[in-house]
């Protein structure tokens, strides 16, 4: 296992280049699915996410074509409609190929993915929404055992608001008999996005992007082609490295209207920022002011990025209060975040943070995708070296981590083993 070596203390600077979103690329691939045919998705992050992704279709039948940074997935021979335990419980968005199978194929066999490190994580409200369309579910030996004729419209409400809930049942809905309305949906730009990408595939969505969302099924859907949108939450995570690093780093091809809420935030502790229409430049003060946050549904503060403004936090001059309410056990970070020196105590979904000093490097251990980038953060801002383990749950979402980290001018190597 991979682990990165990184002594810190130095003032990042210059500029970085954002890379697609791996939320967008996943829902965006799996789409793939709805139609027979060759199809192209740019913009796709180089990472082992995708690659399980691409697994996961190729065993069904598809071919799947990954070069940096196009994927072309052909599904004209699909003939196995089985996501199986061992692709699932690698990588939990595997469940998005429920929705666009059994719409497709009228049949469809996923593994249930389980709890994970963060949480229950359960998909019960994914299938809520297939059997309102007409689905019959059975769970049998940890699988779910969906089929349909043909699905059909129905007027669905989440009590939860669900990301990938919502990208599954738009999936389904397209190609549903009738109108499909879904209320209280995820508005996140990934959800926006696979929206753009099922319109461009013939699909009529209207709302994407709002809490309503209203969609009318087509017979049939064509190829897909399209460009996903830049990744807010690596964005977000180089705001962070700039604020707690002091330094000057400017954030290409990003659309800053998607980090709104983490800009407020990252002003308020101190920060300046200045933004452009796909730019935004963050310079970090001297001393950072603590500030209080809690994680909501977007436009809500992402908690995608609660681990990372812990670590910001753990040196801001003064108490933050860091609030979770997305998922029940994303507090793993703070115990390796102590190891590195910070003063942050949590009960239940709250976590107090105590401004430090300073902080010092350590081994730590990544416990999961955000939680590991919280590490990066602290670790570029401690003084000496910090080793941190079990980097393969970073390498699930930050493409070329060292390489943009070591043109910004951080001291950072991977060992492998
Ligand atoms: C998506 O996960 C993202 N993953 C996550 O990204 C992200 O943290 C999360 O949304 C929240 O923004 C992808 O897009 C592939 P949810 P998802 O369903 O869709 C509960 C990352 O680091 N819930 O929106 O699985 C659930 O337990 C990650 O890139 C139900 O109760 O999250 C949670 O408390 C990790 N029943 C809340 O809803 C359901 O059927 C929100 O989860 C579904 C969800």
């Amino acid at each position: 296992m991979d682990r990165l070596v990184i002594k810190g203390g130095k003032r990042l600077k210059g500029e970085v280049e954002i890379s697609g979103a791996k939320n967008a690329a996943l829902p965006a691939i799996a789409a793939a699915l709805l139609a027979s045919g060759e199809h192209m998705v740019a913009r796709v992050p180089d990472l082992r996410d995708i690659k399980t992704m691409g697994r996961l279709l190729e065993n069904m039948g598809a071919e799947f074509h990954y070069k940096p940074h196009k994927a072309v997935i052909t599904t004209n021979k699909i003939n196995n409609l089985e996501a199986p335990y061992e692709l699932v419980k690698e990588m939990r968005a595997s469940v998005l190929v429920l929705g666009p199978m059994l719409a497709r194929f009228g049949k469809a066999k996923v593994s249930l993915p389980g709890g994970c490190a963060i949480g229950a994580r359960p998909i019960n409200l994914h299938l809520m929404g297939l059997e309102k369309m007409g689905a019959k579910i059975e769970l049998e030996s940890g699988y779910v055992i969906a089929s349909a004729k043909r699905l059909k419209g129905a007027d669905i409400h989440f009590d939860t608001v669900t990301v990938t809930g919502t990208e599954n049942l738009m999936m389904a809905a397209s190609l549903a008999k009738g109108t499909t309305i879904l209320r209280n949906a995820a508005r996140e730009p990934e959800v926006a996005d696979l929206a753009s990408a099922l319109t461009a595939m013939g699909a009529r969505i209207n709302g994407a992007g709002k809490s309503t969302i209203e969609i009318e099924g087509a017979d049939e859907l064509r190829p897909l082609t399209h460009k996903v949108i830049p990744d807010r939450i690596e964005a977000g995570t180089f705001m962070a490295i700039a604020g707690i690093t002091g330094g000057d780093i400017t954030i290409r091809g990003c659309v800053p209207e998607h980090v709104k809420a983490f800009l407020i935030k990252l002003k308020a502790a101190g920060l300046r920022i200045n933004e452009g229409a796909d730019w935004v430049r963050v310079i970090g003060p001297g001393s950072l002011k603590a500030v209080n946050i809690k994680t909501a549904p977007y436009p809500g503060f992402p908690t995608d990025m609660q681990a990372q403004f812990m670590a910001l936090m753990s040196i801001a001059k003064g108490t933050s209060i860091i609030t979770e309410t997305i998922f029940e056990n994303r507090f793993m970070h703070v115990a390796e975040l102590r190891r590195m020196g910070a003063n942050i105590s949590f009960k239940g979904n709250v976590a107090t943070v105590r401004g430090a000093k300073g902080l010092k490097g350590a081994n730590v251990m990544a416990t999961d995708l955000r939680a590991s980038a919280s590490l990066v953060v602290a670790a570029l801002r401690a003084e000496g070296e910090t080793t941190i383990h079990r980097v393969y749950h970073l390498d699930r979402g930050y493409e070329k981590i060292e390489e943009k980290l070591t043109r910004l001018g951080a001291d950072v190597r991977r060992k492998k083993r």
